[in-house]
């Protein structure tokens, strides 16, 4: 795992987009895993911005995101995929038949976990998969004591994840108590990983995520066993890491990151 202190939320954000830039330039047919939440705008919004002043270019690309609530169709303004459709994909060059998520209204929702499953493989597996933290510690929507090895299925949200989320609809009652998700182990398996964190909100959650032993407790510790984990943080998100001098030196030191030092 590597990770990096930026100065507040909008450096982290286009620090991330610039990281997802880099993989779509070196891999124009990028199959890209996808995150929602508050947390994700800044970065849709620079992606947008790159692709409008600079051209990236998102036409090869295939995207698979994390998650979708249960029985919201895809135009309900709370849906997922109506989350990504107004951040980010009706505003870049992708074509919208590469772009999945998984159908929350599917009459068997076992089978629609499964085909999920099967796209991704049938792509090649995610190459870069984004991810968000809850405040309980959820990747996707793995809540607490989802097992570490857990595949795409359908899931009972806990009540801080409804607390939350429901302040985004118009009519709070509206917000699903089920969605379904990328498993734990589905999102390991993803070849690279970003983890984006910011706010003072998550600073002890991303401490435990980051520093605190492996529990299925708190999802994000399986980002422990990740190869390729890169986890990027605001200040306000950093104040309770222990191993802040490490991280910021390594960031200042090592080549990899010299094209996204400022
Ligand atoms: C969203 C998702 C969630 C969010 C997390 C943080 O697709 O999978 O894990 O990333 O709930 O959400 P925000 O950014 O709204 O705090």
């Amino acid at each position: 795992m590597e990770l990096v202190i930026q100065p507040d939320a909008e450096h982290a954000a286009r620090l991330v987009a610039s990281l997802i830039a880099k993989a779509l330039l070196e891999k124009p047919h990028l199959v890209l895993g996808l995150a929602t939440g508050r947390t994700m705008e800044r970065v849709y919004n620079h992606l947008v911005r790159m692709h409008r002043e600079e051209g990236l270019d998102f036409s090869l690309c295939r995207t698979f995101n994390l998650d979708e609530y249960i029985g919201l169709r895809p135009d309900h303004p709370g849906s997922y995929r109506h989350y990504m459709d107004q951040h980010l994909f009706n505003h870049i060059n992708i074509d919208h038949r590469n772009t999945y998520l998984p159908d929350g209204m599917a009459a068997d929702l076992k089978a629609a976990c499964r085909h999920y499953e099967e796209m991704i493989h049938e792509f090649g597996g995610i190459d870069l998969q984004l991810l968000g933290i809850g405040s309980d510690g959820h990747i996707g929507f793995n809540e607490s004591l989802s097992a570490l090895r857990s595949r795409t299925r359908d899931k009972a949200l806990a009540p801080s994840t409804i607390a939350v989320n429901s302040t985004l609809f118009a009519d709070p009652a509206e917000m699903p108590r089920r969605a379904i998700t990328m498993g734990v182990g589905t999102i390991l398996d993803a070849h690279a990983i970003i983890l984006l964190v910011t706010g003072s909100s998550k600073a002890d959650i991303v401490t435990k995520a980051v520093e605190g032993p492996i529990t299925s407790m708190v999802s994000a510790t399986a980002l422990q066993l990740h190869p390729q984990c890169r986890v990027v943080v605001d200040e306000a998100a950093a104040v309770n890491l222990q191993a802040q001098d490490y991280y910021r030196w390594v960031f200042e030191t090592e080549p990899e990151w010299a094209e996204f030092r400022r």
